[in-house]
């Protein structure tokens, strides 16, 4: 998959699948299942790393897990998110981190959480050479100033969106993610843009769609939000078998014979 391959989806009224991925067993898999495009999202921070946000993730903990995942993947686009701090400064601090992820890693393109207010950072990784998907609506890195998890878009807000999304257009970005936007507003925005939207609680008018892997197969318990579908209870099979194991080892049934060396 290639960048081009996502504008030939919407040109030609076609979808994609798009899922977060942060290590080679997941990437396989899911490449091996269709998705097309493999996000190393900075939501590691919450999913992998065990902090409340993505605020404290860098680049250094996202290189090794999109390297992983770059080195996994045969048919997806890996694209991996620039995170908090890694771009905000300046558009060459923009463009020297999304350098670094290139070289490091081997993905294809670099998200960044940038409206209007960011584009000329956008810009400048473009002209680097650099595929920049945007990311505009809910933008978990400025969770504080938005006042926590809240819908963006809603009533007259839907027109700054729109600015938004354009903006990243005219900066040079490939596609741009939508999340936790009013079904409606990201109905405007996917149709008075030519390149793809993605989806993340906005609905199902946009070209592609994208979950956190943990969230979708159920690994992560406690509060899922409502756009999310659960297509596994990945705790619940987990939990069971190694319950089993904890089982085993402590009446002896494991290891049994068949698992032991000899002679
Ligand atoms: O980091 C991430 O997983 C994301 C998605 C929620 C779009 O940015």
């Amino acid at each position: 998959m290639r960048t081009v391959h996502l504008q030939r989806a919407k040109a030609q009224g076609e979808k994609f699948a798009m899922l977060t991925s942060y290590d080679a067993l997941t990437a396989a898999i899911f490449d091996g299942a269709g998705v097309d495009v493999l996000l190393v999202g900075d939501s590691a921070g919450n999913n992998v790393l065990g902090y409340e946000t993505t605020l404290p993730v860098t680049l250094e903990h996202m290189i090794p897990l999109a390297a992983a995942v770059s080195r996994a993947a045969r048919r997806a686009l890996v694209v991996v998110d620039l995170p908090f701090g890694s771009y905000e400064e300046s558009p060459e601090q923009a463009v020297r981190s999304s350098v670094r992820i290139m070289k490091e890693t081997g993905a294809h393109a670099v998200k960044i959480e940038a409206g209007a207010d960011l584009c000329d950072h956008v810009a400048a990784v473009v002209r680097a050479g650099i595929p920049v998907m945007g990311h505009v609506g809910f933008t978990p890195q400025s969770e504080h100033a938005l006042g926590g998890y809240r819908v963006q878009g809603k009533g007259d807000a839907a027109a700054a969106l729109i600015a938004d999304a354009r903006a990243v257009q005219a900066a040079g970005a490939f596609a741009v993610v939508l999340e936790m936007v009013s079904a409606d507003a990201a109905a405007r925005v996917e149709d008075a843009l030519v390149i793809p939207t993605v989806g993340i609680g906005a609905g199902n008018s946009t070209t592609g769609q994208v979950l956190v892997w943990q969230d979708m197969l159920g690994l992560r318990t406690g509060r899922i939000p409502r756009f999310v579908k659960q297509y596994a209870q990945l705790s619940q099979i987990i939990g069971d078998a190694v319950g089993s194991y904890v089982t085993d080892v402590k009446s002896g049934r494991f290891p049994a014979e068949e698992n032991s060396f000899r002679g």
